[in-house]
């Protein structure tokens, strides 16, 4: 369906230049550099940035593909250094790189400059930059500090800035001249009618036969569910896996939630099964390792009682972008859980209506399908639950402690009315225990940290500053009312370096 590719490098801004053109009204899909898929609806390729160099021995090529589909090309960054690269010009190491706000001067007779001034401060963001231009590249941008910021040849077209973000002045414009002007984009993005489109898409491909898939509650999930219910009513059957591990509550209040919303739905507890695997397990990968099998387990004995042909996944954009990643050049972090191995081991078929969605669009699709505000809000949560945020062995006792805890710290938040402004919050139970004195008697409990971030879809985060009178409350509240915490502290950590979770 995509009128627009843009090619992933690796930037912490992809998702904005494929936002800013889906703002624009233009199809966008987001593509790995390994793995570019043109169609017949292709009209145009944007590269994105990157934090490598070319010269490094990990660094993404330009891809073949793209040179020959003839396409016009707008590189951003790396893209810029990559294009310079492939047709011979020259890209160099600058002593300190150039970062943050910066005065270009443009020759603005290119269409693609169009009705934008000929000075303006742009975003850059960049250590390499191109120093010789390659032959039949004409500079159409200069720096304040000297160095090429943009050139052009045919209809490739390449800036060292960013105009995606919007400390450039007229990125905007730029994004849509090349759009429009160069590449002829026509207008057809459009949520509402993606959805209509995607539900009648479905229906037909599944006709009537059955699809089942694991709903959580968790917003992914949840769209991705009701979408299907909406195609095939109720030969869409979700099933709840409850592994014992969820925030207080949850088990009583998701089903419910799924129920309203009409959701054909299976419940298993096995939280038993969950709880027993993980006894004495202290390694936070182990522990991901068990409860990502066991899940497959229990989903697959509820799954076989069904007879169905395809199996849904809530895959959204950057889970596309992240296993395609993880699984060709970087490094693992932390290996996430889900039904990986299922559909192969099942024989079923693959259904992921969202892999081409940011979570923002997830959630603008679900609200504009009527899925009520609070169930599409919900923070993130990750699939091993309390188990990766209960330090060293997991058990029983050590899990209703951290429920407590981690609710009356929501709870605080929530009266406090700064919940709704934190993009994840949590408690996290650690095995220390510090010495206190409780009503003049010694005392010698755990420690409970508390956490919250703010964040661009995970990838990177920093510590929210939430005001100390609602700490104090929380800490307060917490020692108070669970004997067996003797100590709050608050982590000030940003991901990077530490990352959102604590194991
Ligand atoms: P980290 O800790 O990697 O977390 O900075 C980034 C986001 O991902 C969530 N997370 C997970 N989600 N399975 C999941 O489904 C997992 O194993 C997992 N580990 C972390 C985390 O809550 C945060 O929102």
């Amino acid at each position: 369906m995509s009128d627009m590719i843009v090619v992933d490098y690796g930037s912490q801004y992809t998702f904005l230049l494929s936002r800013r053109i889906r703002e624009l009204g233009v199809k966008c899909e987001v593509q790995h550099p390994n793995d570019i898929r043109i169609s017949k609806n292709t009209v145009g390729i944007v590269l994105s940035g990157g934090p490598q160099s070319v010269y490094s021995e990990k660094a993404y090529q330009l891809n073949q593909k793209i040179i020959d589909s003839n396409l016009p090309i707008l590189a951003i960054c790396y893209g810029f250094q990559l294009i310079s690269k492939y047709f011979n010009g020259k890209v160099e190491k600058h002593d300190h790189g150039e970062y943050g706000l910066m005065e270009v001067t443009l020759d603005n007779t290119d269409p693609v400059l169009d009705d934008i001034p000929k000075n303006i401060i742009t975003w850059m963001s960049h250590g390499d930059s191109v120093t010789m231009l390659p032959e039949g590249f004409s500079q159409i941008a200069k720096s304040s500090s000297g160095i090429i910021a943009g050139a052009k040849k045919d209809n490739i077209y390449a800036f060292q800035f960013h105009p995606e973000v919007h400390h450039t002045q007229y990125g905007l414009n730029i994004i849509k001249n090349f759009l429009f002007k160069i590449c002829k984009a026509k207008e057809n993005w459009n949520l509402g009618e993606y959805s209509e489109e995607l539900i009648q898409k479905l229906k037909k491909q599944i006709g009537n036969r059955k699809v089942i898939g694991g709903v959580s509650g968790g917003v992914d999930s949840t769209v991705a569910a009701y979408i299907l219910k909406k195609a095939i009513g109720n030969n869409m059957i979700g099933i709840f896996v409850n592994h014992g591990l969820l925030r207080k509550n949850e088990e009583n209040v998701v089903p419910g939630n799924l129920r309203k919303l009409g959701i054909n739905l299976i419940e298993v507890d096995a939280s038993e099964i969950f709880l027993q695997r993980l006894r004495g397990i202290t390694e936070p990968e182990e522990k991901r390792k068990i409860i990502g099998e066991t899940f497959i387990e229990v989903f697959e004995k509820e799954a076989k009682k069904i007879d169905s042909d395809y199996l849904l996944q809530g895959t959204i954009y950057s889970d596309v972008i992240e296993s395609a990643a993880s699984s060709k050049t970087s490094d693992k972090i932390k290996s996430h859980h889900n039904v990986g191995g299922l559909p192969e081991r099942m024989n079923l078929k693959l259904i992921e209506p969202l892999r081409e969605l940011f979570k923002d669009e997830v959630r603008e699709l679900g609200i504009k399908m009527g899925i009520p505000w609070e169930y599409i809000n919900r923070q993130p949560f990750p699939g091993p639950g309390l188990a990766i945020r209960i330090i060293g062995a997991v058990d029983e006792r050590k899990v209703n402690i951290l429920k407590e805890v981690d609710f009356i710290y929501r709870q605080t938040l929530k009266e406090f009315n700064i919940y709704k402004d934190i993009w994840q919050s949590f408690a996290v139970l650690l095995p220390v225990k510090s010495v206190g004195v409780k009503g003049d008697m010694r005392s010698y409990g755990y420690v409970a940290a508390l956490r919250a971030v703010n964040s661009a879809e995970g990838m990177t985060a920093s510590w929210y500053e939430i005001p100390y009178n609602v700490l104090r409350e929380a800490s307060s509240r917490i020692t108070g009312k669970i004997s067996e915490i003797g100590r709050v502290v608050y982590d000030i950590t940003d991901k990077p370096p530490s990352t959102i979770e604590w194991e």
